[in-house]
């Protein structure tokens, strides 16, 4: 079965400090938006698309108009934070059975194949799925440092979690769309900047999320060394 797929695309790209919003960026001649479309529409899961961009933007919008794409694209304004961007487009896709894949559109170069293996549980039953990749370093936890500490640094470690247990998660991150709504509907009251995926409101509710394998190629562009990666991947070079 075909799903939905949701672009996320409306944020600003503070980090980037590129000047546009972050999905307008030219990379490899074209457009982040550009690349993230492509993987979507090349993937051969979605029966349509929408994308959420900056609230009264009209580049990305007519970028969205004139891609070619056997699919409908529609484009809804995004919200301050991401999880309000989701909402906002799964108000979009209008709702009905089946699932919907939520993508961010920083992570531009995301395989078709990671697409069509997060759709494949989906369609094998699971209610969430996530790709994820191993994570290479080692990860600690931070509290502040003591009052009599503070010259030294402001922050000590507080743990060190066993790595074979993490994984960095990445999107397009799949659902059932009925039960993705609802957990957007639950989180109104939620600090919006504290909700960084979707997945993590399905575990809120105590839904199951499953993770299939991820991509290196699905590295979120993020700063500007993001984009070096991104191009360097694009041309053809080792980064
Ligand atoms: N996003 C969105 N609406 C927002 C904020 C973010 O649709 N209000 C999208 C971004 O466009 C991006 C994805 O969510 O595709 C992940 O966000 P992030 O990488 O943080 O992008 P920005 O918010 O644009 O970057 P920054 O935080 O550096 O400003
Ligand atoms: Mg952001």
């Amino acid at each position: 079965p075909k799903v939905a797929v949701i672009i996320v695309a409306a944020g600003s790209g503070q980090r980037l400090g590129y000047g546009l919003p972050k999905a307008q960026v030219p990379l490899g001649g074209r457009t982040i938006l550009e690349y993230a479309l492509q993987g979507a529409v090349e993937s051969g899961v979605a029966d349509r698309i929408c994308v959420a961009v900056p609230a009264g933007d009209t580049a990305l919008r007519a970028i969205c108009a004139r891609f070619h794409s056997p699919v409908p694209i529609s484009t809804v304004d995004g919200g301050a934070s991401r999880s309000e961007s989701v909402r906002r487009a799964l108000a979009g896709i209008g709702g009905g059975p089946g699932g919907v894949l939520v993508h961010d559109a920083a992570r531009a170069l995301t395989p078709p194949e990671v697409f069509r293996r997060v759709a494949r549980a989906l369609a094998g039953g699971a209610s969430a799925v996530v790709p994820a990749v191993a994570v290479v370093d080692t990860i600690k936890t931070a509290a502040p440092s003591g009052p009599d500490q503070q010259q030294i640094a402001a922050e000590k470690v507080a743990g060190t979690p066993d790595r074979s247990l993490l994984r960095a998660v990445q999107t397009p991150q799949g659902f059932d769309a009925a039960t993705l709504a609802e957990a957007h509907r639950n989180a109104a009251g939620l600090d919006p900047d504290g909700i960084t995926d979707d997945a993590m409101l399905l575990e809120t509710i105590g839904q199951e999320v499953f993770l299939v394998n991820g991509s290196p190629l699905s590295l979120k562009i993020t700063s500007p060394l993001d984009l070096v990666v991104a191009e360097a991947l694009l041309a053809g070079q080792q980064p």
